[in-house]
């Protein structure tokens, strides 16, 4: 799969449990594929698709004050690509747009709460760890990881 063939586009919250159930909720309630929110006019998601099949979603939350940032921030949830898409650069390209949406909302950076095992990911996407790792009840081990854009 050439990722130029890929493109993005904003979907709705509802879409991105297609790939949000098999990759981040597997063996759970489609319920639990709501994020906290995921309904807000602020909330902005995001889809990569060939042609019709839609490959990788995340979203992104204007999240001032629950986050631990005070200057303007994005944070980054539900990232997901589909297991037999992974590693051919959909993640890349939902984060270059993800990054661009985010400057133009003025926020002056995008962070997340990356699970460790994605951790590798972001680092190659110029995020940086940010204090210790946490554990998140079910989820595993994560670091707060950010990127400064503005
Ligand atoms: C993490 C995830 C979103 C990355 O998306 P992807 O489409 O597989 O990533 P890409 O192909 O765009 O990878 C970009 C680069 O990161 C690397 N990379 C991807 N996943 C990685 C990982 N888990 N650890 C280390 N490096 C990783 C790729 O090898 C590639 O490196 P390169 O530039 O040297 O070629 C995807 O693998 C996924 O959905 N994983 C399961 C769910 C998950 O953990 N989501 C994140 C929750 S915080």
């Amino acid at each position: 799969m050439a990722s130029s063939k890929i493109h993005i586009k904003t979907i709705s919250a509802e879409t991105t449990h297609i790939v949000r159930h098999p990759v981040l909720r597997p063996g759970m309630t489609i319920e639990s594929c709501i994020l906290s929110g995921d309904e807000l006019k602020s909330t902005i998601h995001l889809g990569a698709y060939d042609q019709n099949t839609l490959l990788g979603v995340c979203t992104i939350l204007d999240n001032p004050k629950d986050g631990p940032f005070t200057v303007p921030n994005g944070q980054i949830r539900g990232m997901a690509v589909r297991s037999s898409t992974q590693n051919n650069g959909v993640g890349r390209l939902l984060i270059k747009e993800a990054e661009i949406q985010v400057k133009s909302c003025g926020f002056h950076l995008l962070w997340m709460n990356a699970r460790k095992g994605a951790s590798g990911f972001y680092l190659k996407m110029g995020y940086r760890i940010e204090g210790s790792e946490f554990e998140v009840p079910i989820f595993g081990p994560h670091y707060v990881m950010k990127k400064q854009l503005l």
